[in-house]
């Protein structure tokens, strides 16, 4: 059977992957950023998965007003980067894994999630930054990746509590997959973030940091906090962080195994106006 191995957190922000293409990840600004992945670059050689459910958000790439799916789960062979106005990101295509995004489909959805099937899809920073973050400039991804988008940009957006129960449904359909795959499932996005309004620029260390606290340790009571918490604390777009709910709920501990190992933790302010957050929680 697959089995997951692990999770991974971690901010998305555009001008990572801009830092990294045009060669400037040496830059005293960038190199505070790229420290804290040194440890998870050389966790994950040991650790390569065979697959990563990727759950990330578009931002208005693949998606747009016309078509707002909830929870979009990517079930074909291959993803092209997009094109988010300075061309496509010079990164590998993301190649799929049909058979088991499509199992994935009939579990969860038999567990009464509704999710939206894509067939066609191309993939912005959102899904290809924590990939450069986590792996580098490989000249192809070392694994297969399922795309999992979540609406989180246009309201009426899913609660952190109906991502956590989804994460549960999405360790069922993937533990109960017969091939031995090693699986990772990455929840990315946030941290504490604002582009716009008068808030712009806002970041709050304080709520990232007990966030990243209760999401090792509180898992459940995490899930229960609004909305509004969200954004009146961590930012418009610091509702970002309620898809690692769906990673964290796809650990076993939630469903009774032992809790997680934390292999590593990050913070840092500022890349461009987001805070980043990072962490590793392997199954025990
Ligand atoms: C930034 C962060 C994001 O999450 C995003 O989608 C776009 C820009 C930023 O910090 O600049
Ligand atoms: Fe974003």
């Amino acid at each position: 059977m697959a089995r997951i191995t692990a999770s991974v957190y971690t901010s998305h922000v555009p001008a990572i992957g801009a830092a990294l293409d045009h060669g400037k990840s040496g830059e005293p600004y960038w190199q505070q950023v790229f420290v804290g992945y040194e440890t998870s670059k050389q966790w994950i050689t040991g650790h390569t998965p065979d697959v990563v459910f990727l759950v990330y958000n578009d931002h208005a790439t693949a998606f747009s007003l016309e078509m707002i799916p909830t929870f979009a789960l990517g079930t074909a062979a291959k993803f092209a980067v997009a094109d988010e106005g300075w061309g496509p990101r010079p990164v590998p295509e993301v190649i799929g894994h049909p058979e088991l995004a499509s199992h994935i489909a009939h579990s969860v959805i038999q567990d009464d999630f509704d999710l939206t099937i894509v067939n066609r899809m191309d993939v912005d920073h959102g899904l290809t930054v924590p990939l450069s973050l986590m792996f580098g400039q490989p000249v192809a991804w070392p694994c297969r990746v399922i795309p999992f988008a979540v609406n989180v940009v246009q309201y009426p957006i899913p609660s952190g509590r109906r991502c956590f129960v989804l994460g549960q449904a999405i360790r069922r359909a993937i533990e109960s997959f017969d091939e031995p795959l090693k699986v990772q499932v990455w929840g990315t996005g946030g941290m504490s973030h604002q582009l716009q309004g008068p808030r712009a620029g806002l970041i709050n260390r304080e709520w990232d940091n007990q966030f990243l606290d209760r999401l090792i340790a509180d898992p459940a009571g995490l899930a229960e906090v609004p909305h509004i918490e969200y954004v009146r604390e961590a930012g418009s777009e610091g509702i970002e962080l309620v898809m690692w709910l769906i990673a964290r709920g796809a650990m076993s501990d939630i469903d009774g195994g032992q809790a997680p190992a934390e292999k590593h933790r990050f913070y840092h302010v500022p890349a461009s106006n987001t805070a980043v957050g990072h962490l590793i929680l392997e199954n025990n």
